[in-house]
């Protein structure tokens, strides 16, 4: 029997790529680059299995290019915003995604991040790679330590309760707003020294945190993103700070990735980072597994994998 078809539209790690050339007849863009959208589809075109990142859209049109044998879209994310789930499960295509592998690794850059901020240590290695003078000063790179703020989670699953975990062993007091509970938004954006979220992109979080919300912030509060961008309205971000409300801002993900907000370049009481919340060899393997094994599980076992954000397809 031939095996299935399965086209990969990012390189992967090596042990994943011999993981999928094991069980598939790999189709693989062996690159950084994403492709465009034309050409995503055409690659896709009789496929029994495609997998996608983050930044490949696995929507509508790429489905019906895919064809009638389409029976798995493999997710390498938690974050699904790239896929309509909507138009996979009326075609009865299964998708799935990377859930819990990545909790713990995403929670502890948004530490990092917001100590980067706080303790401004990518502002100090700016100043010491441009040759600058740095006499030892009382009163030089003065910043704040976690131990004693406030941490305002937008969202509470399973990476904002890690970040949690990770920010009260800092000494950090947490709330959260999220649609089970919490606070109201509004009031957690007036209390937080640090505004931190973890949601999903939807229609209702897209801009969520646009002038108004900003405008709520303390003036040296800090706001961390390691979810989606186009939940901050970016440009009101950048003259948000420019203004000086919030104090400053440290974001892993941006609204139109990988272009970044130009205002936002210069300001230095901004930290950012290149979408590398689960960028380490760990997670990222066991992401690229659980691609494997939702693969496996539809093309190979007939079975549904545990991780299908659509398991109803198979019901039916
Ligand atoms: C990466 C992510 O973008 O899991 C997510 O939702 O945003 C990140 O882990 C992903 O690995 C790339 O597909």
């Amino acid at each position: 029997m031939a095996r299935p078809r399965v086209f990969v539209a990012r390189r992967m790690l090596d042990p994943i790529r011999a993981e999928l050339e094991a069980s598939f007849d790999l189709d693989l863009h062996d690159s950084r680059e994403p492709l465009p959208a034309d050409e995503l589809a055409a690659r896709a075109a009789g496929c029994d299995g495609v997998v996608v990142i983050t930044s490949d859209r696995a929507d509508a049109a790429l489905l019906d290019a895919a064809g009638p044998r389409l029976r798995v879209v493999a997710n390498h994310g938690v974050g699904h915003d790239n896929v309509d789930v909507a138009a996979a499960t009326a075609r009865g295509v299964l998708v799935s995604y990377t859930p819990g592998v990545l909790t713990e690794t995403v929670a502890e850059l948004t530490i990092a991040l917001a100590l980067s901020l706080l303790r401004r240590v990518t502002e100090g290695d700016r100043v010491l790679r441009r040759g600058q003078a740095w006499p030892f000063g009382f009163n030089a790179f003065l910043g704040r330590g976690l131990d004693g703020l406030l941490l305002g989670l937008v969202g509470h699953g399973r990476i904002a309760q890690a970040t949690e975990r990770l920010a009260r062993a800092h000494g950090m007091e947490v709330v959260h707003s999220s649609r089970r509970g919490g606070l109201p938004l509004d009031d957690l954006l007036a209390r937080a020294d640090v505004v931190s979220l973890h949601l999903p992109l939807t229609p209702e979080s897209r801009h969520l945190i646009d002038a108004r919300a900003l405008s709520l912030m303390k003036p040296e509060a800090v706001l961390v993103n390691t979810s989606r961008g186009p939940i901050v309205d970016e440009a009101a971000l950048a003259a948000a700070l420019a203004a000086g409300r919030p104090g400053g801002a440290a974001l892993d993900v941006f609204e139109r990735e990988p272009e970044v907000t130009e205002a936002l370049l210069g300001l230095e009481n901004v930290v950012l980072a290149p979408h590398i919340g689960s960028a380490t060899v760990t997670t990222r393997t066991a992401m690229g597994m659980l691609c494997v094994e939702a693969l496996r599980a539809v093309l190979l076992e007939d079975r549904v994998p545990s991780n299908a954000l659509n398991p109803e397809v198979w019901r039916r």
